[in-house]
């Protein structure tokens, strides 16, 4: 494994700038690559990983993003196939002081159970992220995903920031990427919300693709559709901004809400330009 290890660096160091499918070893597996300290910290900062947060590193190398979860509180798991990384790994823990946040184990990250896990950091290769995708779509709506450089496919990330790493010896040309995913809620379908003393009964028709969510919105038996301005769902929170005549007069709303089942809570922002207030409402899912 060392020996293989120290060849892909090698590998590495030669090329400037490779295409993601030459990372890969003849068998699909991915080999040992460092994510520079500065895109360790980004990864961290992006999931806001902090005391409370479970986080599982999938292909753990070094240890490195296990020991900086666990620096900032977190109890962290790294997970490697190789075994010699992962004694590695826990002796870095150690000579950082964080034994007792920071845990490795020896096996193959496509088996690891991942229920448990806040978050679940990822550097890999687009074909790896692509087959994970569906077990990481299953988790709790909520979990955060970062993953160093590679993509989902059509599963756009909910943010991506970009910086400069000349010290990588591979990847994207001298520049790591790093990509957010929310694991989304499940918000689609008909939803009858209440909303007394400001149209009484709005009716919703959400469809949803990952977290992009489109939205119809009237209020019941007001007839014609509201315009829907824009929508955001993240992990469990949803906002759907909706313009539109309720009683004789145009509001802007903003609704706020949490997704729990086939529950949705929060507030409404209402204003008109003049005054602004804030109401609660409570949606329905339809059977
Ligand atoms: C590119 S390195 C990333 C190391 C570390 N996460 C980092 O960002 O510095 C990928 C790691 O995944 C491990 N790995 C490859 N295939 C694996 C598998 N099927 N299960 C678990 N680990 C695997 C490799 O041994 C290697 O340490």
């Amino acid at each position: 494994m060392i020996a293989r290890a120290i060849a892909a660096t090698l590998l590495f160091c030669m090329m400037n700038s490779v295409q993601a499918q030459s990372w890969a070893w003849d068998d699909g597996t991915v080999p040992f690559v460092v994510s520079p300290e500065e895109v360790v910290d980004r990864m961290l900062r992006i999931a806001d990983v902090g005391a409370g947060d479970s986080l599982i590193d999938l292909g753990s190398g070094d240890g490195r993003i296990v020991i900086g979860a666990a620096k900032r509180g977190a109890t962290a798991l790294g997970i490697d196939i190789d075994p010699t990384l992962v004694a590695k790994a826990r002796a870095n823990a150690a000579a950082a002081g964080v034994t007792g946040k920071a845990a490795f184990a020896v096996g193959d990250l496509f088996e690891a159970d991942l229920s448990r896990a806040s978050v679940i950091t990822m550097y890999l290769l687009p074909e790896v992220n692509l087959k994970l995708r569906p077990k990481l779509l299953a988790l709790e709506p909520g979990t955060r995903l970062v993953s160093h450089d590679w993509h989902m496919g059509d599963w756009e990330p909910d943010e991506t920031i970009e910086l400069r790493t000349p010290e990588k010896p591979v990847g994207l040309g001298g520049k790591s990427r790093i990509h957010l995913w929310i694991v989304p809620a499940d918000a689609r379908g008909q939803w009858i919300a209440e909303v007394p003393g400001h149209g009484g009964r709005w009716e919703f028709e959400i469809a949803q693709e990952f977290q992009a969510v489109t939205l119809r919105a009237k209020v019941a038996g007001a007839g014609r559709d509201l315009t829907v301005r824009a929508t955001r769902l993240r992990g469990l929170e949803i906002k759907m901004a909706v313009t539109g005549l309720v009683g004789a007069k145009a509001w802007n709303h903003l609704f706020r809400g949490t997704i729990s089942g086939d529950r949705i809570s929060g507030d409404i922002l209402v204003s008109d330009g003049e005054q602004q207030r804030t109401i609660p409402w409570t949606a329905t899912r339809k059977k």
